[in-house]
Parts: structure tokens; sequence; C-alpha cells
């Protein structure tokens, strides 16, 4: 038969809690920087350091791709206070392939702060958090609940989606935000916090999923309104946002007979600000070619495609040999054979050197 869902009243909020609390004991995710339930039961709690590492880089980008990122992080930077002393090449480097460079800057500007004024310790409160370079209302949230179990209410889209559902709303994103934080408010317990949080995430990554929920196994199957009614599976509903348009560039890749790469560091502020990347035009409807150089550029054919926020671009790549003697511009940097390291670069000028390594213009498979 099939479960009409408990009336309003019966979605009360310790009820709930329970159940969810119940299911995450037997089903949290293990991830490199979470305490198990039954550790925390035990009294241990995550370092916060390692709880804000893993927030920051989780902000759009999935638990997967930040798993390998936050273990390379933290084997070469265990505490803040290393993280604080590095240099920003480095930590720009080991970001390479997350996206939103933004992040990576910030995330070194919170550590200098933490170590410099705050004597390495993270603050235990959300408003002392959102003070701080990079934090958001997400993250202060987050971090205080999971690292420090405030009662403060994490509101990501997996909590949005979860909470729709719940309560059947309809109303699209993101002008439902404000509701849906209200909602998840409402459910925000005192005891256990921090699981509660992790769990409400959970069970939207992997229950409560965008497409092809599992309500059958949901703990909140009985409460969950949008289930009774059939609308699960189309909740949140979205405003649609503009189509995104396509700009086109072009990427140079200049070696020199030695097999240095001529790079460029690009400005701090602006999209992929502090990142390595290849000379190139700008990206607009109608580039102005920009080479480095004077030379009989190469085209490599094919081309790369690379989605960011707010557009598509399509880049064509050419080569040309470095000239012997070439005199580099401010920014810009040849690194040798060995100091390049493609893993350094940012999705997009990765995808460009693959095109390269790919192709005809490397016989020796550099
Ligand atoms: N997504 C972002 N932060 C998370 C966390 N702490 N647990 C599960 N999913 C998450």
């Amino acid at each position: 038969m099939r479960d009409l869902g408990r009336s309003p009243e019966q979605k009360d909020p310790a009820t709930l809690n329970q159940e969810l609390l119940a299911w995450y004991d037997r089903n949290a995710r293990t991830m490199p920087w979470r305490v198990s339930p039954a550790d925390r039961a035990k009294g241990l709690r995550p370092d916060p350091y390692r709880v804000w590492l893993s927030e920051v880089m989780l902000q759009q980008t999935t638990v997967a791709a930040v798993t390998e990122h936050f273990q390379r992080f933290t084997l070469r930077w265990p505490r803040v206070q290393d993280l604080a002393a590095a240099e920003d090449a480095q930590v720009m480097g080991e970001w390479a392939g997350l996206g939103y460079y933004a992040r990576a800057r910030n995330l070194l500007k919170c550590a200098r702060v933490v170590t410099g004024e705050l004597e390495g310790e993270f603050p235990d409160s959300y408003d002392a958090l959102l003070k701080l370079p990079g934090i958001g209302p997400y993250t202060a949230a987050a971090i205080a609940s999971i690292a420090f179990d405030r009662a403060e209410t994490v509101l990501d889209g997996n909590v949005e989606r979860v909470m729709a559902r719940l309560h059947d709303i309809h109303e699209p994103l993101p002008a439902v935000k404000p509701r849906l934080k209200e909602q998840a408010g409402i459910l925000t317990p005192a005891l256990r916090p921090g699981d509660y949080a992790q769990a409400v995430m959970d069970l939207g990554a992997t229950i409560c999923t965008p497409k092809n929920p599992a309500c059958g196994i949901c703990p909140w199957r009985t409460p969950c309104a949008a289930r009774a009614s059939g609308t699960a599976p189309a909740l949140p509903k979205k405003t649609p946002k503009p189509p995104k348009p396509t700009r086109l560039g072009v990427a140079y890749l200049a070696r020199s007979a030695g097999g240095d790469w001529l790079l460029e560091r690009r400005p701090d502020k602006g999209l992929l600000g502090g990142m390595l990347g290849w000379p190139g035009s700008d990206w607009s409807a109608a580039p102005e070619p920009r080479p480095p150089f004077e030379a009989a550029w190469q085209d490599l054919g094919g081309e790369v495609r690379h989605t960011f926020t707010h557009f598509h671009l399509i880049l064509q790549v050419k080569l040309a040999e470095l000239p012997e003697g070439y005199n580099q511009a401010p920014g810009q940097e040849l690194l040798s054979r060995h100091d390049f390291r493609p893993g350094d670069l940012p999705t997009v000028m990765r995808k460009a050197f693959d095109l390269w390594a790919g192709s005809e213009f490397n016989p020796a498979g550099d």
C-alpha cells in the first residue's frame, strides 16, 4: 500500500531528528576529514583545520573530486601554520583542477589570519568564522556545527533539496531559499548538531538525490510530503537560468629547443586569478590574436572546450618554438621540463597541454 505520509503536525522536529540520526549512525559516509558518529559519541571531535579545508574545497565541488586534493594538502601542510607558511604558487598548484581559484587565494589569506592573529586556532562561533576571508554563511555554519557542535543551520544544495521535498515546497530556487533555510533551522537540533548537519548532507547526496531518489529506503519516507504526492523527483523547482554564451580564444604554447615551456602567472583578480596558464588572446565573441612573439604559429588542430560559470569557451591551440634568448615579459615564467607539472595547471590550460601531448607535434611522447 502507498505510504501517504504523516500530516504536517506529525512532522515533529524531535522525531525527525531521531529518525535521521539513527539512519546516520548506520550509514554515515567515511571521509578523510570526518569523525564517525561512533567516535563522536566517545567525545572525539574533528580537527577544525581539516573541517575548514574540506568545506572550502567542497564549495561547488564533489566529494569524489575533493578527497584526493584534501589528502595531498593535508600531507603537505598538516596544520594551518604549515599552510600559512607555504608559497602562494605551491598552494595554487595543489589547488589546480578544483576550479573557482579565488577560493585558493582566500584559503591562504585565511590560514595567515588564523596563524598570525589567532594563534593558529579557528574561532568556534558562526559570527567570528564569518569574518574570516573566504568563509561565507554556508562555510561558517558548517565549521561551527561540524567542528564545534554549535547548533547552526547548514544550507547547501543537498539540504535545499531535502527540505523542498520533505515539505513539498514548489516555489522555485533561488527565491525560495529563505523559506528552505527557515525549515532547515526548525530541524537543527541542540543535541548532536554536527552529526545532524552531516546527516542531512549525506541523505541528500546518497538517497534524496536529484534524479531517481531512493525514497523506498529513506529514513524520512513516512513524513516526506513530496513522496506522498509523487512530486519528489521534480523538486526543488528552479527558475531557469539564461543560456550561457560561447566565447572563443587562442592559447599559445611556446617551447624552447631544450623543452622549456613559456607560461604566464595570471593576475590575482579575475578568472583563474593567480594560476599559471598559457599566453593567449582575450576570450570573447571575436578575440584579438595576441601571440607572445611573432612566429609561424602552427595550429594543433582540434580545439579545447571548457565551461566556466558564466560561459562556454572554445580555444584554438597554437604552437611555436621559443626563440633563443627570448626576453620574458612581466608575469611570464619559463619552466624547464623538470619544473613543469601539467597537474599544476587549471583544467582549461591542462586540456590545451593534453591536446599538444596527444598530437603529432609531440612525436617523443613527452
Ligand atoms: N558536502 C559538503 N560538506 C559536506 C559534509 N561535511 N558532509 C557531507 N557532504 C558534504
